[in-house]
């Protein structure tokens, strides 16, 4: 670890000790400007972080720390082309992807950007055609439902984008198929008529197992209706490896390319987006990437203390390396973000869940939390007891629209909104046993009983949440929110010393369910497997045989 990082580390962790903020009530208390200067903003995008224990100190000595890891400089090599994915030799530039016309992003020298915009028109004239009816199935009618086909990072993103912005949705229905599991293709194919149904085929690498056998059974649908030729007219596909989407035999103006600078859960800004075009139509996607250009514009340009990715991230590092945290939640009281956890945690995990630095030596000190949530209020009706009252403090991360789409029921946004406010009021106020005892006694309870029932009834409190507001779930805000995400990421895998944009933790699995299906089959003995696997393959094959 570099000299200044661990000098900064050390700082902060004295710091916690002795001088950070430990009675939150207290700090609001005594300073009626907390809740303004532990805030920052863009647009009408807030957000509130004066309920993490922290103090001008904090923030300074965090400030140093994105210092001594070259935060900013290692974001200007990755918004300049630089190849920062050192494991893999390549440039990380999905800023690229939501870039205008105007820019101009180089890597190897050449410019990137009208690449970007040829493939986002050719994708707006495909997903225009659907949308209008002009583009249609074999039989000549057009579709009224569109299968997207992906796993991972060709699924997640464009599955929580597309329920995030129903509001905007007014494109043919959509249907995404990710897992293995026959039941899924099943499930989403039973009830659709292949002559009006398009399936979209995205992978970047076109060889995740996945979603070539599932391509397979969508392709068997379609052929076993239609015959053979209509794969042509319903069939497109989202890809790097064009040479091998070229192998399935699709129509080429179908195909859809993006590059290999492009993470694959990085990659919603893409081609990989183009179930959600369809689904909301080209202009709002426009906004959309437009929300998250302002992110970038924000995060290349505003000052450590006021830049909403730097502060997201170096909060993140507060209460992960500082305060040790394990894990953070993320709690959208929104319904629409349901699947917003679940994107974040690939977006998260898979960049951040590694134990070796970029170079190649044991991390120092711990990697990224875990991330988990669910929506609220649902999540108060079923884990939110724990985030109160249990023995692990975990951070919470809110985020509430000022306003829902739906007007006529603003009486319930008003609801949804008090919800909000009050739990991270309640993880930050906590209620003392005095408290506890008093609100017994003067409830009826005798003096034994409220004695009894007050350790029960007390809250710790101390319990740090960060709430982020914005007006309205738009495509832009949608997209300035996924951003905002993004770069945070970013920041905290700088601290961490860790190259964020590899994912090799994820093959060693691949490989043993390669290796095992012979096994599973009862077409291999499995010489080489553990006794434990092999044991758990042969009950399973028995059953199978039954
Ligand atoms: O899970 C590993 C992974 O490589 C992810 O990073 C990626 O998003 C996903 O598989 C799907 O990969 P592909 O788009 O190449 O099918």
């Amino acid at each position: 670890m570099n000299p200044a990082l661990q000098t900064a580390l050390s700082e902060l962790k004295s710091h916690h000790t002795d001088a950070a903020v430990k009675d939150l009530r207290a700090a609001f208390a005594a300073d009626p400007g907390r809740a303004t200067r532990f805030a920052a903003g863009l647009d009408d995008l807030r957000m509130d972080y004066s309920k993490c224990a922290v103090n001008d100190e904090t923030m300074r000595l965090l400030a140093e720390l994105a210092a001594s890891s070259k935060v900013e400089a290692r974001r200007d090599a990755m918004f300049a082309g630089e190849a920062i994915n050192s494991t893999e030799g390549r440039s990380v530039l999905h800023t690229a992807l939501r870039a205008g016309k105007d820019a101009d992003i180089r890597v190897d020298g050449e410019s990137v950007v009208p690449g970007v915009h040829a493939v986002l028109d050719a994708m707006a004239a495909f997903a225009e055609g659907v949308r209008g009816g002009t583009l249609c199935g074999a039989t000549g009618k057009p579709f009224t439902d569109v299968v997207n086909i992906g796993i991972g990072g060709s699924d997640l993103g464009p599955v929580m984008a597309t329920l995030a912005l129903a509001p905007y949705h007014d494109g043919p229905r959509l249907h995404f198929v990710s897992n293995v599991d026959g039941a899924h293709i099943t499930d989403t194919l039973s009830g659709l008529d292949p002559e009006t149904t398009l399936i979209i085929i995205a992978s970047k690498t076109f060889t995740t197992i996945e979603t070539m056998t599932n391509a397979a059974t969508a392709r068997e649908f379609i052929v076993s209706q239609l015959g053979e030729a209509a794969v042509a007219k319903h069939f497109a596909a989202v890809s790097t490896a064009l040479d091998k989407v070229a192998a399935f035999g699709l129509n080429e103006t179908r195909v859809f390319g993006f590059w290999d600078w492009v993470g694959g859960r990085y990659s919603l800004w893409s081609a990989i987006g183009l179930p959600l075009m369809i689904a909301i139509g080209s202009e709002a996607f426009g906004e959309f990437l437009a929300g998250a250009r302002a992110m970038d514009t924000h995060f290349k340009n505003a000052p450590v203390a006021e830049n909403l990715p730097i502060l997201l991230g170096l909060l993140g590092i507060w209460h992960r390396l500082i305060c040790n945290h394990p894990s953070r939640a993320i709690i959208p009281y929104e319904q629409r973000l349901s699947r917003f956890p679940a994107y974040l945690q690939q977006l998260d995990m898979e960049s951040n869940g590694k134990s070796v630095g970029i170079d190649g030596q044991p991390l120092e000190t711990a990697s990224g939390p875990i991330v988990w949530g669910e929506p609220g209020t649902n999540g108060q009706h079923a884990f939110f007891q724990l985030l109160h009252q249990g023995s692990d403090v975990i951070p919470v991360e809110f985020m509430i629209a000022a306003n829902g789409h739906e007007t006529q029921l603003a009486h319930q946004h008003e609801l949804l909104i008090a919800n909000c406010l009050a739990q991270s009021e309640a993880l930050m106020r906590g209620r003392t046993t005095q408290e506890a005892h008093a609100q017994l006694i003067s409830a009826g309870a005798s003096e034994a009983e409220a004695a009894r029932l007050a350790p029960h009834k007390t809250f710790s409190g101390n319990r740090p949440s960060i709430t982020i507001v914005y007006d309205r779930l738009t495509p832009f805000a949608l997209g300035r929110l996924i951003a905002l995400y993004e770069h945070r990421v970013f920041v905290e895998a700088q601290v961490f010393g860790i190259n964020a944009f590899d994912q090799w933790g994820v093959e060693l699995g691949k490989e043993l369910a390669t290796a095992l299906l012979p096994v599973v089959k009862g077409e291999s003995t499995g010489e080489g497997h553990d006794a434990s696997t092999l044991s758990l393959a042969k009950t399973i094959l028995a059953m199978r045989e039954k």
